[in-house]
């Protein structure tokens, strides 16, 4: 028997993170495990005909079809929730499958929407593609410049997409600003929280509507899962979630089971990559072959009193650009031993790539010159080697330039 089954539920008021993703989904299972059990099931009984239809009507129950909700998903949704304080969260099977899910649930043909001009690159295709395809406006706007989004602003925006800091130029939006544009003309603002996780940084503190996550990085936090987080109200949550059954990014139990592992240790991953990432920005800053580091953390960054107001810690991901152009960058990202060259970030492992040998191919120079994106630069995702171990690495590498 579950020795809390004469406890009152725990009381989650001023837990700290770091309590709260070992604790807050304690109540979501009380089914009497320590470790999470993993429902491997695509399908739920009822034990009659009445529970059945009460299952059926009630939208995103927790053990009904795997595809509307799954037990294991209800804890991960529960910590979401609480590290990013906001009412409720859904899950979704990727990163992506969180956003497109989102904005085709949130706006129609006829509405417009405003969104950077640097996002991930595959934001940037249903910003750039998808949307205009169903008959909705897009405006990019240079993020930096608050400005930018006011004037943007029509009497139809619906929405207002931010990535902050930007995946991989290290840009970093106004959040409070956004907000304080959006919400007396009742747009709702979505936030890509990826790169800075909700350690580092808490969108919903600040007033923006839906935070979203691609869980494949930080969260999950080992390269091993793929996994989507929308953290938003309850009223949007049941908008998205109707869409959501319906486009059916689901994630598998397995990979919510591996995330609830990796978010059980997010604080203190966090703190020690915000820490290897600060130092290695500044140790990048000082080699002479270094053209130019982008991290928010550095004093160098034209955000960092911005960056410094709405967050936490900086985070793990750092860029720059290499002297000696593209194929020094080459040299330098071949000759790393400890960083792979992979896509993807946030994990244990640190990772490395070279953006502009990515991403030929795929974005046209000119595309790549409007998302702030040189031939030398290099996105870093910092691990949690030894820091010692990674600078010398590094040192080594830049050798080879
Ligand atoms: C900022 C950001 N948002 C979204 C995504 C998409 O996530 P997923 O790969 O889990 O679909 C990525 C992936 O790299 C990302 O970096």
């Amino acid at each position: 028997m579950n020795k809390r089954d004469h406890q009152e539920e725990l009381n989650l008021d001023g837990l700290r993170d770091e309590t709260l993703v070992i604790h807050a989904d304690d109540w979501v299972a009380n089914d009497g495990t320590v470790a999470p059990a993993i429902y491997y099931s695509a399908t739920f009984t009822a034990r009659n005909a009445t529970e059945f239809a009460e299952m059926a009507g009630t939208p995103r129950h927790p053990r009904y079809y795997t595809r509307y909700g799954n037990p294991v998903h209800e804890r991960v949704k529960k910590i979401m929730a609480e590290l990013e304080g906001t009412e409720t969260a859904l899950v979704t099977g990727s990163g992506m499958g969180a956003i497109a899910t989102t904005l085709l649930s949130l706006v129609s043909a006829g509405d417009h929407v405003i969104a950077q001009t640097r996002h991930y690159m595959s934001t940037a295709k249903i910003m750039d593609e998808m949307l205009p395809r169903f008959g909705v406006e897009v405006t990019l706007v240079e993020q930096a410049d608050v400005t930018a989004f006011a004037k943007a602003i029509r009497p139809h925006t619906k929405l207002i997409m931010v990535e902050t800091p930007a995946n991989p130029t290290l840009v970093v939006t106004d959040l409070a600003a956004v907000v304080e544009l959006a919400r007396p003309r009742g747009i709702i603002v979505v936030c890509d929280n990826t790169f800075a996780s909700p350690i580092n940084q808490r969108p919903h503190d600040l007033g923006v509507d839906v935070v979203i996550h691609s869980a494949t990085k930080y969260l999950g936090g080992h390269h091993d899962l793929t996994a989507g987080v929308i953290c938003t109200s309850e009223e949007l949550a049941e908008r998205i979630w109707h869409t959501h059954i319906s486009i059916g990014s689901v994630l598998s139990p397995m990979d919510a089971w591996l995330l609830l592992r990796g978010l059980r240790t997010l604080p203190i991953r966090i703190e020690r990559i915000n820490a290897n990432a600060l130092a290695l920005a500044e140790f990048l800053e000082a080699q002479p072959q270094i053209e130019r580091v982008y991290y928010p953390g550095l004093a160098s960054h034209p955000q960092h009193e911005l960056a410094k107001r709405q967050m936490r810690g900086f985070g793990g991901m750092i860029a720059f650009a290499v002297k000696g152009g593209y194929d020094a960058t080459q040299r330098f990202v071949s000759a790393l031993n400890l960083s792979q060259n992979a896509v993807s970030l946030g994990g244990v492992d640190s990772l490395v790539v070279h953006t502009a040998a990515m991403w030929e191919g795929v974005m046209t120079e000119e595309q790549m010159r409007t998302a702030g994106i040189p031939s030398n630069f290099v996105r870093f995702s910092v691990g949690l080697e030894h820091i010692d171990d990674l600078k010398a690495d590094v040192l080594q590498a830049l050798r080879e330039v």
